[in-house]
């Protein structure tokens, strides 16, 4: 069983939940973006093959090698990292990861670990952006993980999506592969304050999940899709916005988490 003493100190962190669109792309883009604005050397790797995270910070999914050729055996995973111009490395991804999301196989959901050990040393934090849907890619996601961030949605109904997540990952893949050393965290996005719902949605998700749940929340924003849009990360595009104010304090809270479960 892995510990966390074993990494130097090292954390991989899964942004993931089988519901799409909640903000799994859009937070591991900007928490790794404010992770290196915080001196902090992070890699980003995108598992999924619509290649958003690729794309959001401005690499080209066309541009070889990516991940496919990491699983597929042809590079090292040293060797296909590359850089971005906001700080973070990337491993990216492209259509062509649907050739191994077909050819992955139950048993095969400890591939992207093998793939991330060599690098740890290099890195304070590692950040997987996981696709949607119960998908081998995203289970090897959620199997590298030290921590898991489940972004939900505060607009829509999130706790069945949190709970199906939990579920999969406690009753399934912790008894599978010895990954009960992992944690748990909820991490609302797309939240309006001045709605009566989004509060009711994180209180009744507090009764259940109490302490797993977040301190910050990520407001509704269209800064969002036009950081998107733009190829630019919100603490570059707008860097007094509260959405990038948020994902700066998520980056705080992550890297004092990071400090007290050291050695
Ligand atoms: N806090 C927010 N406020 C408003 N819109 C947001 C917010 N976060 C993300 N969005 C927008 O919601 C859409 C979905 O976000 P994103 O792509 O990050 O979700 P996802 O969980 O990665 O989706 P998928 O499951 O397809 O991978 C995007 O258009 C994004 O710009
Ligand atoms: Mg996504």
């Amino acid at each position: 069983m892995k510990s966390w003493s074993d990494d130097n100190n090292m954390k991989v962190i899964s942004f993931s939940i089988f519901k799409g669109g909640t903000g799994k792309t859009t937070s591991s883009v900007n928490t790794a973006v404010a992770l290196a604005n915080k001196g902090k050397r992070v890699l980003l790797v995108d598992l999924d093959q619509q290649a958003s995270a690729t794309r959001y910070l401005d690499l080209d999914p066309e541009q070889i090698p990516s991940l496919y050729e990491i699983y597929m055996g042809a590079k090292p995973a040293a060797l296909a990292i590359k850089k971005t111009k906001h700080g973070v490395d990337m491993l990216t991804s492209n259509a062509l990861l649907a050739a191994i999301e077909e050819a992955l196989e139950p048993g095969d959901e400890l591939k992207l670990d093998e793939f991330l050990t060599p690098l740890k040393p290099s890195y304070d934090f590692i950040l997987v952006d996981t696709p949607p849907g119960k998908a081998m890619l995203a289970f090897n996601g959620l199997a590298a993980a030290d921590l898991i961030v489940i972004p939900a949605s505060a607009e829509r109904m999130a706790v069945d999506g949190v709970g199906d997540l939990i579920n999969h990952v406690q009753r399934i893949m912790w008894n599978k592969f010895s990954l009960s050393h992992q944690e748990l965290r909820i991490l609302f996005t797309m939240y309006r304050a001045t709605t009566s719902h989004s509060p009711a949605i994180v209180s009744n998700a507090r009764k259940i999940w109490r302490e797993n749940i977040l301190p910050m929340k990520i407001p509704h924003s269209t800064v969002f899709s036009r950081s998107y849009d733009l190829k630019t990360p919100v603490a570059k595009l707008e860097p007094k916005h509260p959405g990038a104010l948020a994902y700066g304090l998520f980056a705080e809270w992550l890297i004092k988490y990071n400090e007290d479960n050291s050695v």
